[in-house]
């Protein structure tokens, strides 16, 4: 029998956000009785432990590939679960781009993550030229092989992935709810040929320029699980209808 796949909701809040915002966006959670289990929201990291009293999971964008040591400016995984993070983005395209982090420093962070006992959400996704270029399902099944590489395929299960087009991310160009599914379909596939057990429970979200007025559509997709939602999860009225459509 298929394994239901609990679908996830995660906001991004990139570089941005404030007390204030903090504030109204745990009273318009609660207000709206949204299922806390569904949703987790990424915030700057010092707005972690802020987030924390909302009752809703919190999660950071980014965590170093090392435990401890002459390394300014980086934060630990441990250092993020002290603060109340349950997970943590890896690999998302804004660091693959800006800070020219490899496959196998996303694998390496994915890693620390998990030691640390939280959920990495690993991210991957082709670029407008490779996605033209035809390439796109090689190059995405070969950003997670590297993962799985490090991990393992046991650890590995214990991750979420985000498909997020790079083309689509803050552009106002989704992929098609046909394009997520195709790409969805064909890293569960992959999946499958290291365990099939792991690849069915394997929730795969996708993110890039998820909307509340196109979000039902991608997540009616089978094997979309959710979003990871950037612009849009900074207004409470919108995420809040995005968190319903899942
Ligand atoms: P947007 O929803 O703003 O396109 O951002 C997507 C994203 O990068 C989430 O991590």
């Amino acid at each position: 029998m298929a394994i239901q796949r609990k679908p996830l909701v995660a906001g991004n809040w990139k570089l941005n956000g404030s007390d204030s915002l903090v504030e109204e966006m745990s009273s318009a959670l609660q207000k709206a009785e949204i299922s806390s289990s569904d949703v987790v929201i990424c915030v700057p990291a010092p707005y972690l432990a802020k987030f924390q009293s909302s009752g809703f999971d919190i999660g950071a964008q980014d965590v170093s590939e090392h435990d401890a040591g002459a390394y300014t400016g980086e934060v630990s995984a441990e250092m993020l679960a002290e603060c109340g993070a349950k997970w943590v983005i890896v690999g998302h395209s804004e660091r693959r781009t800006y800070h020219a982090e490899s496959d196998s420093q996303v694998a390496q962070k994915a890693a620390m993550a998990i030691k640390a006992g939280l959920t990495p959400i690993v991210c991957f996704g082709e670029e407008e030229e490779i996605r033209d270029n035809g390439t796109y399902t090689d190059h995405c099944i070969a950003q997670l092989a590297a993962v799985i590489d490090v991990l393992g395929i046991e650890n590995f299960a214990q991750c979420v992935l985000a498909y997020e087009p790079v083309w689509a991310i803050g552009t106002g160009k989704t992929a098609s709810p046909e394009q997520a599914q195709d790409m969805h379909k064909s890293v569960r596939d992959f999946i499958a040929t290291h365990s099939a057990d792991v690849a069915e429970g394997m929730r795969i979200l996708y993110g890039g320029s998820v909307k509340a007025d196109n979000a039902s559509e991608l997540f009616s997709q089978p094997d979309v699980d959710g979003g990871l939602i950037g612009g849009a999860s900074l207004k409470a009225e919108d995420f809040i209808q995005i968190c319903r459509s899942a």
